[in-house]
């Protein structure tokens, strides 16, 4: 029988004997898979592991400070925070199409790691939390022709220029899987069940041109709607929810006054591994209520839509 105990022992022995003396840079991005590897590569080889959470300005509310006090409080695992937003939304500046989005920030992302290997003066190992999903969409698709859907900003190895090896723990395992795993090693429940938020972060939220503005509206809609899924119990029960802010104006009217502002779309699906899901049936009471907070709360959104599609045919991120 295969136990996650057991898969704990034996990749903690394979992180050794790959590593052996060597220095590991592990990118954390905010989300469960990098925590729950950085955990475990910790575990394996000390401090010979290097932390570096890439704060790239596209994370969600709170969202930088609840990894940072994770790993700084709970672990003790030192940990870098390097501020890198200006230079991930100066690169993102006219920038409009989602592959060329995806691949500013995967490159950018690799110059961030580099950077801060120097700084420990070089590093052999560079660590991700890459999952078995990943590594197959980044291939090809369920059943379809084998074409790139999505480059996901960790697969795809690493510039030739770089002396560094990857050392990806996770990439045999679902995310159930993953979750299971930072139990296992002891992460917080909270921390463990959040739903999943992908690397390239809010960027691949905002169809069309990322702005600082236009993440701190996407921000603010995002974190009404995740509030009022907890306080009605649903959390648990969905994949993944989020708000999109659309690169679309609409005229609509607040008392006496017209107003002309953006679309924030909303999605909630279900699945178990991400790469099949269907959307989540919110009653329309529901919905109803958290678009008139978010018009009510959010200046620069004034109409709100929710998103009907499984996947396939849609993907759940809208880029
Ligand atoms: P899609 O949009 O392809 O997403 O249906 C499937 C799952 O993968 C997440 N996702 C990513 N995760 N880096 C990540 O770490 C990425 O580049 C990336 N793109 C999508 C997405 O949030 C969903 O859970």
């Amino acid at each position: 029988d295969w136990t996650m105990a057991e898969f704990r022992k034996t990749k903690i022995e394979e992180i050794r004997a790959q590593v052996g003396s060597g220095r590991v840079i592990c990118g954390l991005s905010g989300g469960v898979d990098s925590a729950v590897a950085a955990v475990l590569i910790h575990e394996a080889i000390g401090d010979q592991l290097t932390c570096v959470f890439v704060d790239h300005g596209l994370m969600r509310l709170g969202e930088a400070e609840q990894v940072v006090s994770l790993f700084r409080n709970s672990y003790n695992i030192p940990l870098v925070h390097v501020d890198v937003e200006e230079l991930f939304l100066g690169g993102l500046a006219g920038l409009t199409d989602p592959e060329a989005k995806r691949k500013f920030i995967g490159a950018t992302f690799i110059d961030v790691f580099e950077t801060e290997a120097k700084k420990v003066g070089g590093a052999d190992f560079l660590a991700q939390g890459t999952l078995y999903p990943d590594v197959i969409e980044s291939v090809s698709f369920t059943g379809g022709p084998s074409v790139t859907i999505k480059s996901h900003h960790n697969v795809g190895g690493l510039p030739e220029r770089m002396n560094m090896q990857l050392v990806e723990p996770l990439r045999e395992l679902f995310k159930d899987e993953v979750r299971e795993l930072g139990r296992e090693l002891g992460l917080p429940e909270a921390f463990v069940g959040r739903h999943p938020f992908p690397g390239p972060g809010l960027a691949i939220r905002i169809p069309g041109e990322v702005t600082k503005e236009r993440c701190d509206i996407l921000r603010k809609a995002d974190a009404i709607y995740l509030e009022e899924i907890r306080n009605a119990g649903l959390y648990d029960a969905i994949w993944q929810a989020f708000a999109v802010l659309l690169p679309v104006k609409t005229v609509g009217v607040m008392g006496d006054y017209r107003t002309y502002d953006s679309v924030c779309g909303l999605r909630a699906v279900t699945s178990t591994d991400g790469m099949t899901a269907d959307v989540y049936p919110f009653d329309a009471h529901f919905l109803t209520s958290v678009a008139t907070r978010i018009v009510n709360e959010v200046k620069g959104i004034n109409r709100v839509v929710y998103d009907y599609t499984s996947k396939p045919p849609g993907t759940i991120e809208w880029e």
